[in-house]
């Protein structure tokens, strides 16, 4: 975290233990913010619940990472009033909090809050742009846009939750000569019939006609270009065509939307930018920043070892660089950012690095601002996915089993279910979103059904099922013990959870606060999905291991209220995160 972020923070917000902790630990030549990003947490929760390592202070103490960590420890005791309590263990220094005062500090704190928990109040209102989605009109919505969809809406939430004023934009894939292609294959073989019964398929099999046939006739071409040109000048029969296809396909893209629970602020795409790029030229210009190649406009980049970024073609065009560019000025302009994302796949890694560096080039100090956030591809299990025509795997088609599927699984395990249709869109649903939310974002995924619905596996019916067992412990529970959930816990009922089991789950559920800190420090909502599993995990093993509603009587209250914590951070967590949260399954 920056200063900047720290001075914003409004004080009654900062909840979140971890910083608190960090405040108290002193050492000489670095900040709190500094310890906070050092500490981690330890393998095993009984070391700890905090782990502050110290190799890294051995040059500037010219001393042994042990002996740092029990200087750090001793001062720490003395001085941190009771807070926790440290000890130090080969280089590393363990902080522990009072069991006691942990439980009743968290679970009450998650009573009181309820899905407000973890709402940790950096954002100070300040506002950050999340470019995702940015889907392309007239292509179908695949199983390759799921990522930037989920990982984007993820971001969305989560921003908001942290007091920022996110802001969505669908940067739409709007403009471009393949839409000259498109109008002319429609105005050659249109079917106005064929077009509203099969919408973007039927525009894909004009677009792939078109590039057959203009193999063998290439004065198809000029066609084409002819069409574009009349888009670029507003021309009323290109354009009302044009505006007929993104209707077309934003109508279809907005019902997946709705099923993933994912929604925007602006819809401004790349033609919007048609009238807003000369501005951002003539700067460069000015700036002496462009340069003329074979023709064309660019922006060298060699002295950053990479490739000129190319901003106008000879034929006066200009490019995806272009109005990336001018997008961001527009948005800098209009909503004064703190941060704009571009959650896009990390195949455009070069295009980001460019533009960001030409923005810098120009002397934006808010360049350090911009950032891409990447993940890597999705695949099936039935072999890699191609975007080339026939071999498309249609996000509709793969939720649409997804769900039926869950059906079938549901059906199997509780008979008995009611509104069992809807339970299994919400497991459905839920099972792809949390797959492409569950591994770091960077790295390549393939999907298969038998392991996103796998109800014991790493996944969203896992944790939805765990949530659904939580919601039925309190509905059992006797209304008298309900109604005295807000009471503290006593000394002697205390007991009923002084166990490993409890321990971990309470260490758990006090942490979420600083996961949401660290997903919107990394940009990585895998971090919450994670966290997410392991709550589930070690609620399961605490309902194993010790009985709720028929445990004696005193241990009643300190349990139902662990289920009661459990239950509202996992559909908090779930919620942000995009899934629902079943009360049965
Ligand atoms: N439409 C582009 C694509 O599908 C993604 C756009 C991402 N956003 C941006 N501002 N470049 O590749």
């Amino acid at each position: 975290m920056d200063n900047q972020k720290t001075a914003h923070a409004p004080m009654e917000f900062v909840i979140e233990k971890k910083r608190e902790l960090a405040g108290a630990i002193k050492i000489e030549g670095i900040d709190a913010n500094g310890i906070y990003q050092l500490l981690a947490v330890p393998q095993d929760n009984a070391m700890g619940d905090y782990c502050l390592p110290c190799f890294k202070f051995a040059g500037q103490f010219k001393k042994s990472p042990m002996e740092i960590a029990k200087e750090i420890a001793e001062s720490f005791n003395k001085n941190n009033g009771g807070l926790a309590c440290a000890e130090a263990v080969s280089g590393y220094v363990n902080f522990k909090y009072d069991k006691f005062s942990l439980a009743n500090e968290t679970l009450n704190k998650v009573f009181k809050e309820g899905g407000d928990f973890g709402s940790i109040g950096i954002g100070g209102g300040r506002t950050v742009i999340i470019d995702y989605s940015s889907i392309n009109i007239a292509k179908p919505f695949h199983i390759g846009h799921l990522s930037t969809t989920v990982i984007g809406g993820a971001l969305y939430r989560i921003y908001k939750k942290a007091g920022f004023n996110a802001f969505g934009i669908n940067h739409l894939g709007d403009w471009g000569t393949q839409f000259g292609k498109l109008i002319s294959a429609f105005k050659m073989w249109g079917d106005r019939v064929a077009l509203e019964k099969r919408g973007v398929d039927y525009l894909t099999e004009l677009y792939v006609k078109f590039h057959a046939e203009a193999k063998i006739n290439p004065s198809l071409n000029d066609d084409a270009r002819k069409y574009f040109k009349q888009l670029e000048d507003g021309e009323a029969y290109a354009t009302n065509l044009f505006n007929e296809f993104k209707e077309i396909t934003l109508e279809k893209v907005k019902e997946i939307y709705t099923k993933l629970d994912i929604s925007f602020d602006s819809y401004n795409g790349e033609a919007f930018y048609n009238d807003k790029m000369q501005p951002v030229l003539n700067e460069l210009e000015e700036k002496g920043l462009l340069k003329l190649s074979e023709g064309a406009k660019v922006v060298d980049l060699d002295a950053f070892g990479m490739p000129p970024c190319l901003l106008v073609k000879e034929d006066g065009a200009t490019l995806y660089a272009t109005r990336d560019l001018s997008a961001v000025f527009y948005r800098k302009n209009s909503y004064n950012f703190y941060k704009c994302l571009y959650v896009v796949a990390y195949q455009q890694n070069l295009h980001f690095k460019q533009f960001f560096k030409v923005v810098e080039l120009m002397g934006k100090d808010w360049a350090k601002d911009l950032v891409h956030v990447p993940f890597g591809m999705v695949s099936l299990e039935s072999g890699a996915m191609s975007t080339r025509e026939g071999n498309v795997v249609k996000l509709t088609d793969v939720l649409e089993q997804s769900v039926s599927k869950a059906y079938e699984i549901i059906k199997e395990k509780n008979a008995g279910l009611k509104d069992k249709e809807r339970v299994a869109k919400e497991v459905g649903v839920g099972a792809v979103v949390f797959f492409a939310l569950s591994n770091n974002r960077i790295k390549d995924i393939v999907f298969s059904y038998d392991k996103v619905l796998n109800f014991d596996g790493e996944t969203a019916p896992y944790v939805q099922y765990t949530n659904a067992r939580a919601s039925s412990v309190l509905r059992k529970l006797p209304k008298a013990v309900l109604d005295n959930l807000s009471a503290p816990i006593t000394k002697g009922e205390f007991e009923g959870i002084n166990n490993k089991e409890s321990d971990l789950l309470i260490s758990l559920i006090d942490r979420f606060p600083s996961v949401i800190n660290e997903v919107l420090e990394k940009y990585e909502p895998s971090i919450l999905t994670r966290h997410l599993i392991d709550i589930a995990k070690a609620f399961n093993k605490f309902y194993y291991e010790h009985r709720i509603i028929n445990a004696e009587e005193a241990f009643i209250k300190p349990r139902a209220k662990m289920a009661y914590a459990v239950n509202t951070v996992l559909t908090e967590g779930l919620r942000l995160i995009g899934i629902a949260s079943p009360k049965e399954m």
